[in-house]
């Protein structure tokens, strides 16, 4: 394999669920230990998610809760690098010189901020009503925090693909506009789990209360499962797997030849959804019971959470400090 750096992020705007592992959590894990050696890097978008929590008391606990999530599913901070945006003063100072190439027209095409304003439109309300500039430079930042570290692969669900895809093209301005400076990224999607579908269908979100959790109670777990919307199909009816949910959630945790028995199953006839749903929750509690003990250990132990966070921003800012000397000398501010 070619020497990657690795990068991704996670806002802290709500505890991890299903949706973040399969689609994020979990195949940036696997890509960490086959670049082993090189740079990895998973980053707690603190600063990110500031206008979307607004509380201080929220924000601190939910920045540990991602911290001991990432450490419960087995990343090992000794030797990948787990750290807080708000941690690399050097992300707000690039920042800042990416504005000066990145065109407005660019993030008038962000899908976040379009939402945002055809949300308001809907609504009769001034199209620009509550977007910050935060929010509408956000994927500036996002750039931001993939070019300090030189990053050349960014792990990342489907919904993110736009914003890696902004952070190449505003390297690409930069590099044009003052010679080759910054490292092109590009995402990497798992193709099987692009976007895993929540309880009621649509993409599981923190923002749509639809969620499986992960480092939960088997109750909740089953609890949560047994919500996912179904049709009417009755037990002994054939079903379409793919026009399923439980059969998509399933298909994004399980192997292949996991997957490819219970669609049999539905094809044929005889599997009622409340079975499939039970399949599903063992599934799930199986994939994190081995890990809650770890989970919790970080929960409980927040000072071990800060000392990593503390280590992982010390060695990123090893690198930012590098690039921003290489972003300064080239727009001619330093020399
Ligand atoms: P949310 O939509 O719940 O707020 P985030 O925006 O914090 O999630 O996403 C963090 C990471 O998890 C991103 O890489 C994102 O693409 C991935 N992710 C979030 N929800 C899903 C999903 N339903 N399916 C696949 N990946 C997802
Ligand atoms: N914007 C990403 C999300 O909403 C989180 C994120 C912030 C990120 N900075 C990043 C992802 C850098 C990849 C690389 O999920």
């Amino acid at each position: 394999m070619t020497k990657q750096t690795i990068l991704t992020g996670i806002k802290p705007t709500g505890r991890p669920h299903l949706g973040n592992y399969l689609g994020m959590i979990r195949p940036t894990l696997q890509m960490m230990e086959a670049n082993s050696g090189n740079t990895n890097c998973l980053m707690v978008a603190d600063i990110h998610a500031i206008s979307g929590i607004a509380d201080a008391t929220k924000m601190r606990e939910l920045t540990y809760e991602v911290g001991a999530v990432l450490l419960g599913c087995g990343l090992d901070a000794t030797v990948n690098i787990l750290f807080k945006e708000s941690d690399v003063p050097e992300i707000a100072e690039l920042t800042t010189y990416l504005m000066h190439v990145t065109p407005k027209g660019l993030m008038d095409r962000a899908h976040a901020y379009k939402a945002m304003v055809d949300d308001n439109r809907a609504r009769n309300a001034d199209a620009d009503e509550g977007v910050g500039m935060g929010l509408y430079t956000y994927p500036i930042l996002m750039a931001a925090d993939i070019f300090v570290t030189d990053t050349t692969h960014v792990p990342v669900g489907r919904d993110q693909q736009q914003h890696v895809e902004f952070a190449r093209d505003i390297a690409g301005y930069f590099n044009n506009t003052f010679g080759q400076t910054l490292t092109v990224p590009q995402h990497v999607i798992q193709p099987d789990v692009a976007t895993v579908p929540g309880l009621d269908g649509r993409k599981m979100s923190k923002s749509y209360d639809n969620v499986v959790p992960i480092f939960d109670t088997p109750a909740n777990i089953e609890k949560a499962v047994k919500r996912i919307v179904t049709d009417s199909a009755l037990p002994a009816d054939k079903k379409d797997p793919d026009a399923n949910t439980v059969y998509q959630i399933y298909k994004a945790i399980a192997s292949k030849d996991e997957a490819a028995a219970l669609a049999e199953r539905f094809r044929a006839g005889g599997l009622g959804y409340g079975d499939a749903k039970k399949i599903l929750a063992e599934k799930i509690i199986a994939e994190f019971g081995g890990k809650y003990a770890r989970y919790e250990h970080f929960m409980n132990n927040r000072a071990e959470v800060d000392a990593i966070f503390a280590a992982g921003a010390a060695r990123v800012r090893a690198k930012a400090q590098d690039v921003m000397a290489r972003v300064k000398k080239a727009v001619g501010v330093a020399v």
